[in-house]
């Protein structure tokens, strides 16, 4: 198993003036300081967010921190809508009705995407290419965004308070960052104003839902259907094989039981595409700053 970035493994960079790390190693105050002792000066992010390093403690130790804004939002909105066919269509389940020889319908009734009401929050790269794509199905999409994108709004999409946003649509597709403002942003107090039977999909961070309030909605059918890329405890648990071993995460298993959830281990990213650009732009970034000392995908911090 290639050891991730912790406490325990942060000597392994002792004597590199930088490192490469992912969505998923832990960049805290404690690996920072460790990093900036070992003379690691520089990290290159191979993912556009990065709710998983401390900032503050990173900038007061002069630690200069790179990231891959775009590497393919295409990958990642076709995938929030992959998502989205397969759990109305229920294609998850059919595939294994029959490989077993079951062809039975009963229970795989779907519902026409055309006409129907998508709700897009956070419409950036990803969101906009989604509700675009979305637009061609003819669905109508409501968007809700703090810094909302005047073409979008034009031509793709209405933009609405958060409030009518979760009371109107049918779907609801999560395309922004994990912040300090938006933690637990889907708790129960949201999903008691969502459609009954809403279609939840999540291909951002895992913190934005509260997935024990995610659990009730599902049992009291408020959630209709859920789809999940990313989940808020998946360090423990995604990127390994772990086929042989006992999970211990007792909510991720709960989730696992319904038959309306799918749930994917990180992956809406993952195209030959997107892989491409990352390693291209992570190592012009720590080339540029190497030579430049600077660069432009550069995470500011305020
Ligand atoms: P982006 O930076 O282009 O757009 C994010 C948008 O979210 C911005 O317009 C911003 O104003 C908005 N936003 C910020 N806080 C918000 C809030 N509380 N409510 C609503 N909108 C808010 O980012 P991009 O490239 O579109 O990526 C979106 C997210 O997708 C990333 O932050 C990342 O968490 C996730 N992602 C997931 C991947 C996966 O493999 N599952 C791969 C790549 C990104």
């Amino acid at each position: 198993m290639t050891p991730r970035l912790d406490e325990q493994t942060v000597n392994l960079a002792q004597g590199f003036p930088a490192i490469c790390v992912f969505v998923n190693d832990v960049v805290n105050q404690n690996v920072l300081q460790s990093l900036a002792e070992n003379g690691t000066n520089l990290i290159a992010l191979r993912c556009a967010g990065y709710d998983n390093v401390d900032l503050e403690t990173a900038k007061e130790l002069g630690i200069t921190l790179v990231r891959v804004p775009a590497y393919s939002p295409y990958a990642v909105a076709e995938y929030a809508i992959a998502l989205m066919l397969t759990l109305n269509r229920q294609i998850h389940r059919a595939s294994y009705r029959v490989r077993e020889g079951n062809f039975s319908l009963n229970g795989l009734l779907g519902f026409d995407l055309h006409s129907r009401t998508i709700g897009i929050i956070g419409t950036g790269k990803i969101g906009r290419i989604t509700g675009e794509i979305l637009r061609g199905f003819g669905c109508q999409i409501l968007a809700y965004d703090p810094y909302p994108n005047k073409e979008f709004g034009e031509k793709y999409g209405k933009y609405v308070a958060f409030e009518e946003l979760l009371a109107q649509s049918d779907i609801i597709s999560l395309h922004c960052p994990l912040t300090n403002d938006n933690y637990h942003l889907i708790d129960e107090n949201a999903i008691s104003q969502m459609k009954p039977g809403v279609m939840l999909i999540n291909t951002s961070r895992g913190g934005l839902i509260d997935t024990k309030a995610i659990i009730k909605g599902l049992k009291s059918k408020r959630i209709g259907h859920l789809a999940l890329d990313v989940y808020e405890r998946e360090d423990n648990i995604f990127f390994e094989d772990l086929s042989g071993e006992i999970i211990q995460d007792d909510i991720f298993q709960r989730l696992l039981t319904f038959p309306n959830v799918i749930i994917t281990g990180h992956q809406a990213f993952f195209t030959s595409n997107a892989l491409e650009n990352i390693a291209e732009t992570t190592l012009s970034n720590i080339t540029n700053i190497e030579q430049n000392h600077t660069c432009n995908n550069q995470v500011i911090i305020q």
